[in-house]
């Protein structure tokens, strides 16, 4: 796919989620958070869901937890530009709840067909949950394990496109909660540098 080609089915997506009604989400969503970034990146991140500050923008990591993550990127000399960043679910669960496994189900075409678009070469999977859906979509769930045992690891996977990079990381947001974490998660950012290099 060519540039103009990704632009015109992002934008195609866009209009889709936007529209959304597939699940009750929808229903108390002030913006739906559709993902932004470089459709031509070689790193994309995918996060869990929207916040309150998300929800009230439209832009996805846009408070605490991205914060953090835009650190992180600038330790290994990465912008927001160059990577693409999306979650799961493009709605905000009330109160900030955990995805339940109908709004994943319901959500997931689209950002299925986000990653075809961007054909990323590493998919660093925020969380739990994002870690989850990733190695599931991409037959790995017999190594599915909680974030603690699996994040720095990586899951090399041969696409039709290209090899692909599966790095699980923690999600951005612990470190607003727990600075120990934000150590942990620069030693892992390291990781994006070594494949990139
Ligand atoms: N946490 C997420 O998982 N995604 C966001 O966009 C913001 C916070």
């Amino acid at each position: 796919m060519n540039k103009q080609e990704k632009e015109k089915e992002m934008e195609k997506i866009k209009k889709e989620i936007q529209l959304c009604s597939k699940c009750p989400l929808s229903q108390s969503r002030t913006n739906s958070v559709v993902g932004e970034g470089n459709l031509s990146a070689t790193v994309m991140f995918i996060g869990e869901a929207p916040g309150f500050n998300e929800d009230q923008t439209g832009h996805p990591f846009c408070g605490a937890a991205g914060k953090v993550l835009d650190e992180l990127l600038q330790s290994v000399n990465l912008l927001r530009k160059d990577i693409y960043i999306t979650n799961i679910l493009k709605c905000r669960p009330p109160q900030n709840r955990d995805p339940l496994p109908e709004e994943i189900k319901a959500c997931a075409p689209y950002l299925n067909k986000q990653i075809e678009i961007i054909q990323p070469k590493i998919i660093c999977s925020l969380g739990n949950y994002a870690t989850k859906f990733i190695l599931e979509k991409y037959g790995l769930k017999e190594q599915i394990q909680g974030i603690s045992k699996i994040h720095g690891k990586i899951f090399t996977i041969n696409t039709l496109w290209n090899d692909l990079f599966i790095v699980p990381l923690y999600h951005p947001a612990v470190a607003t909660y727990n600075p120990l974490m934000k150590k942990i998660l620069l030693q892992d950012f390291q990781i994006i540098k070594k494949i990139l290099s």
